[in-house]
């Protein structure tokens, strides 16, 4: 019998947003579910809208060569659209909206 993983808490910074994710979801599917809205367009890894800097945490990518170099992954610079979460995570994305109705 197989257990589905432990959650991994997200935080977006500098708003505090934060949300549920899971090594099985990218983290922008998660942000999305949460309605928390992040940058983002081709959604495969490839034109870089999305990419925002890890501040503490690790992640894994669900395809071999997402559009970051070597150089800009040691920076910290991850790309939400294709990155898992492995642990609980903490980006900086100061364009993050929540996309949730006006309370009246
Ligand atoms: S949305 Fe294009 S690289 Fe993430």
């Amino acid at each position: 019998m197989t257990s589905s993983p432990a959650p991994r808490i997200v935080r977006i910074e500098p708003h505090g947003y934060s949300f549920e994710s899971s090594p099985s979801v990218s983290l922008l599917e998660a942000a999305t579910a949460a309605q928390v809205r992040l940058p983002r367009s081709c959604r495969n890894g490839s034109c870089r809208t999305c990419m925002c800097r890890l501040i503490s945490g690790t992640v894994s990518y669900r395809i071999e060569w997402p559009g970051l170099t070597k150089e800009e992954k040691n920076e910290g610079w991850v790309l939400p659209c294709v990155a898992l979460a492995e642990t609980d995570l903490v980006l900086l994305v100061p364009e993050a909206e929540i996309d949730r109705p006006q309370q009246k």
